[in-house]
């Protein structure tokens, strides 16, 4: 029976091109998971799209000189065609700042509050103290309480990364006037989360798959909650769905609240999209279907604490006061069952930064080198477990050495000679015991490789599968089937044969990993039609008429099966070129300076 399979990816932030330490976290493994479950023949929805509210977007308005709108507008776009042409085969890649988007937040915020776990609660807010206005959290710096940095935002210090409220802040000031702030009473909306504790603890201890920073830093975390603000004094977000807030422009829902709240949404988008609007139910109303969620470390309370509670909150006794997702309300929505999260990845020994210029962008990458390196390199030598450098020579070694020496020579050599000698697959003769034992190997593959990728065990699963290529570029080192070939013919084409089986396997075993050059290969092979699909953009329009911007694909047409593969004799090959290039030792230099120069 095939599974319901959600493959729940973090939703990047609009507000800049991203790094190849973004997509190392919630990119390339989220889609390597999802295109092997789509292999396996299980029903896979992948879903996320671009996190547009919250002060990472205002911030980055201020410093371009734009409205959040056009800093959105313009960054979903940018961070489609990355990820388009990264390979991640999304079925619904959106955006938060969509009408349904608004409606599930709202509806979910609306149910969370009739039913209590919503509260109001006075605080202290920062008010101008020239203008008497409210003064957003992200005008006001200060000293960071925890670590001492002297220019902490009112939300968040970008030097410990510690979330702050700007009352905690030493030596607040305003950044328009530089005066101190007026702090008065104000009301803000509140998470219970205390009333979840309990149903949290029993729940995540339960979870003994998740990797263990996972559980352990979640389980420690729900030691001590307390409730928490899910608004913010801002402009730009979701607005309070309530009478005396909805036409009110100074506060809003706040950013985290609402872009988990995307995963849902986005379903039901993609359930809009293609005509069945009820499909969404079947992952998230449905005991049986298994939610996957792939992200950076930094994100890992917001998977395993906030949004099981909202989750639990809304369903939890069978009323549902929203108006989009209504009808079936008695039926809970579903857990996550894994929270796959990364590490972080670091370049040259340095933190990313943007405006340090200690940075490669993926576009950039994609403009000098092809997508499956980069997704070879990132999975392979990638913040799986623990933090982890790239640097460029490391890169390039990584090409030349494992990539291009390993597999690309096994294509490469197997396919020129076949081509050369048979045009087609050559007819065999009797297998000898040791042409058995390697395709028994190599076949062996689906079931160690896939073992792996269901436990999330990305790098160990590109480990097998390159030493299966290795152990085929053994025997052919032993066997020189183009020696061979000259005197023996029936032998030689045995020997190729055998070889060329070996690489239709792992075709399919590598395509999760390397789904470009693994498509080239099964034209190479003489197969037709779609290994494991191209992506595509299509136009989503709302009932208010407007439209946005949706990466999807069809996947249902692959013609891939992880299973082993069918390779008739006499099917006509096509001329092979190399998969892979070999990098020249000069690109380190050049890189090196790229980066020195973007740093001034
Ligand atoms: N935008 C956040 C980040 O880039 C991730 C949001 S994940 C979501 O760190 F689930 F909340 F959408
Ligand atoms: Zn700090």
């Amino acid at each position: 029976m095939p599974k319901h399979i959600l493959v729940a990816v973090a939703w990047p932030y609009a507000n800049g091109p991203r790094h190849i330490g973004h997509v190392a976290g919630f990119g390339v493994p989220s889609d390597i998971f999802a295109r092997y479950h789509r292999l396996k023949g299980n029903y896979v929805l992948m879903v996320s799209g671009t996190d547009e509210h919250g002060t990472p977007i205002t911030i980055a308005a201020d410093n371009e000189g734009l409205t959040p709108r056009q800093v959105v507008d313009r960054y979903n776009q940018v961070i489609g065609d990355d990820l388009y042409n990264l390979g991640l085969s999304y079925d619904t890649f959106t955006r938060t700042t969509t009408l349904n988007h608004y409606q599930v937040t709202q509806d979910v915020f609306r149910t969370l509050y009739e039913k209590g776990y919503i509260i109001r609660q006075e605080t202290m807010g920062a008010f101008s103290a020239t203008t008497g206005r409210t003064l957003p959290d992200r005008y006001i710096e200060g000293t960071c309480p925890i670590c001492g940095y002297h220019e902490a935002r009112g939300d968040q210090c970008d030097n410990c990364g510690h979330q702050l409220d700007p009352a905690d802040l030493l030596n607040p000031r305003s950044k328009i006037d530089g005066q101190p702030p007026v702090f008065r009473e104000t009301e803000h909306f509140f998470l219970d989360l205390p009333a979840f504790a309990e149903r949290l603890r029993q729940w995540i201890n339960k979870q003994e798959h998740w990797r263990p920073n996972v559980r352990s830093f979640s389980l420690n975390f729900i030691k001590e909650l307390k409730p928490r603000p899910i608004t913010r004094d801002l402009d730009w977000g979701v607005p309070i769905p309530l009478p005396e807030y909805e036409q009110r422009d100074d506060k809003r829902i706040y950013v985290w609240f609402d872009a988990v709240i995307g995963y849902l949404s986005a379903s039901i988008e993609w359930a809009n999209n293609r005509g069945t609007p009820e499909a969404w139910r079947d992952w998230w109303q449905n005991r049986q279907a298994q939610h996957f969620y792939f992200m950076g470390k930094d994100n890992i309370v917001f998977h395993t604490v906030i949004w099981p509670s909202q989750l639990m909150g809304v369903f939890s006794d069978g009323q549902y006061a929203g108006s989009a997702i209504g009808a079936f309300a008695e039926i809970p929505l579903q857990l996550p069952y894994n929270v796959v999260s990364s590490e972080f990845l670091t370049m040259e020994g340095k933190k990313f930064s943007s405006s340090r210029g200690v940075v490669i962008y993926v576009n950039d990458f994609l403009s000098r080198y092809d997508p499956d390196p980069l997704r070879y390199f990132l999975t392979i030598a990638g913040p799986e477990n623990q933090d982890t450098d790239f640097t460029w020579s490391e890169f390039v070694r990584r090409n030349n050495d494992e990539l291009v020496a390993t597999w690309g020579n096994l294509v490469n050599r197997t396919l020129t000679n076949v081509y050369k000698n048979f045009a087609a697959v050559p007819t065999p003769g009797p297998l000898q015991p040791n042409d058995e034992a390697l395709l028994a190997e190599v076949e062996g593959g689906f079931a160690s490789c896939g073992e792996l990728l269901e436990a999330a065990r990305f790098k160990a699963a590109l480990t097998e599968t390159m030493r299966l290529a290795a152990q085929v570029n053994t025997y052919l080192s032993d066997q020189e089937p183009w020696k061979v070939l000259k005197q023996d013919r029936e032998r030689g084409a045995t020997i190729w044969y055998v070889a060329l089986r070996c690489v239709a396997n792992l075709r399919i075993l590598l395509t999760p990993f390397l789904p470009f050059s693994c498509q080239q290969l099964h034209e190479y092979l003489g197969y037709e039609g779609y290994l494991a699909g191209p992506l595509n953009f299509q136009a989503y329009t709302e009932a208010h008429g407007m439209s946005h911007r949706v990466l999807t694909g069809d996947y249902e047409s692959w013609v891939g099966t992880w299973a082993i593969a069918d390779l008739p004799v006499g099917q006509a090959l096509r001329e092979p070129k190399p998969l892979f290039k070999k990098l020249d030792e000069r690109v380190v230099a050049e890189e090196l300076a790229r980066m020195e120069e973007g740093r001034k």
